[in-house]
């Protein structure tokens, strides 16, 4: 397995590969690599020839007071984690090789991007759709791996894919939690040990909201303020939204007729952590 870290040299082993005719995988990571991760790579090596990870902390697509900073970063861990699991090649480039110093070219979405964490986090997703378009035309992949857990950034991507024409397939992969149900996260590492056990409620609520749906419950609000209610019991625990919507529009679900996405954020002190679920009628 490779390291690069210019654009050129992904180009140059990608056309390689094409002219042998393989089928090209693509994996976009920010790094510091968890089974989630693992599992996205896991995949990519069972459907295509080669595989790349990109693992680059994309500085577009945090807020100003965001944790860009700060979030955590261990490329020979990350690269080993890469090799274990089949990837061919891992994209590891500066901040100065994807972004000129003069860049004024952006990718941007309405809609989609404007609810959930797009409310909270209003120039996010146009830097995750930046940055995603970039890495499409650099390593040019058949098919290109993403995890639910970011369940609107893969709605998001989906729909870029369709409206600009990317020959991509896109894959969405299932969420991977910890024994205790904890959805993985780079940034669960920012948790200490109390905050560690309060993250919990993020899963039990949905937990609780997926079965009263199971049971039968098809009102949005009752639904919603049960998740609500259960998450209030965690004294650490500050909720940014509980939303129900449409799993493909992420358009508010009037009724749970059709595949609807219940997703949450919440800060556990300081750490803004995210989950969800999909409930198919
Ligand atoms: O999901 C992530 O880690 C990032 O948003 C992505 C897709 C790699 C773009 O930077």
């Amino acid at each position: 397995m490779q390291i690069v870290k210019s654009i050129e040299e992904v180009r140059s082993i990608v056309r390689g590969w094409r002219k042998e005719g393989l089928r090209v995988g693509l994996v976009p990571t920010m790094g510091y690599l968890h089974e989630g991760h693992k599992s996205l790579i896991v995949k990519a090596v069972s459907e295509n020839d080669r595989v790349v990870v990109s693992d680059f902390v994309n500085p577009t697509q945090f807020g100003a007071n965001e944790d860009l900073e700060s979030y955590p970063r261990d490329i020979e861990r990350d690269a080993a984690i890469c090799e274990a699991a089949g990837a061919s090649l891992v994209f590891h480039p500066e901040p100065e090789e994807m972004y000129f110093p003069d860049n004024c070219t952006f990718v941007d979405m309405d809609g989609l991007t404007k609810g959930l964490c797009g409310k909270s986090r209003p120039t996010h997703f146009r830097g995750v759709c930046t940055v995603v378009s970039k890495l499409f035309h650099i390593v040019m992949p058949d098919r290109a791996y993403f995890g639910q857990k970011d369940a609107q950034q893969l709605a998001v991507i989906r729909r870029m894919v369709r409206d600009l024409n990317f020959e991509i397939t896109i894959v969405g992969c299932p969420i991977v939690r910890e024994k205790d149900g904890l959805a993985m996260s780079s940034r669960n590492t920012y948790l200490n040990a109390e905050e560690r056990k309060a993250a919990l409620i993020l899963h039990k609520s949905l937990q609780a909201a997926e079965a009263l749906m199971q049971t039968g419950e098809r009102d949005v609000a009752v639904i919603k303020a049960a998740i609500v209610e259960r998450m209030k019991t965690e004294p650490l625990a500050r909720i940014d939204y509980v939303e129900i919507v449409d799993a493909e529009t992420l358009e508010d679900a009037a009724a749970i007729e059709r595949p609807v996405l219940a997703a949450t954020a919440v800060y556990i002190g300081k750490t803004r952590l995210i989950d969800n679920f999909i409930f198919e009628v």
